[in-house]
């Protein structure tokens, strides 16, 4: 039986995914195949997928302190490759991932 999935909204663009709750953010993210979307080590460590979760539950894998501070955590800021969602998720890019999020945003536009 596979696990639940559920409805993942990147509130800079109001684009929804669906991901279940064994997989992370950024690998569901990356099934909706927009191109420029940046992707680094998929482990916590470079920093690239950072994003903010504004509403919803995730399970949260080990990251990269240089990168997501105590604060940042307690602020729902994390790495999408360390993010498993527990519930319905709604996040914000920030980051190296935030220009090539909005940039696919108005090339679906035009
Ligand atoms: S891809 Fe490297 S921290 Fe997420």
């Amino acid at each position: 039986m596979s696990a639940p999935r559920h409805q993942i909204v990147i509130a800079d663009t109001a684009e929804t995914y669906l991901c279940g709750e064994d997989e992370t953010l950024l690998k569901a993210m990356e099934r909706l195949n927009r191109k420029g979307i940046p992707v680094g080590c998929r482990g916590g460590g470079c920093g690239i997928c950072k994003v903010q979760i504004t509403a919803g539950d995730c399970l949260r894998r080990r990251m990269s302190r240089a990168h997501v501070s105590v604060e940042d955590e307690a602020r729902g800021i994390g790495l999408a490759c360390c993010l498993l969602p527990q519930s319905d998720v709604t996040l914000q890019v920030l980051g190296q991932l935030r220009a090539p999020v909005l940039a696919a945003q108005s090339r679906w536009k035009t």
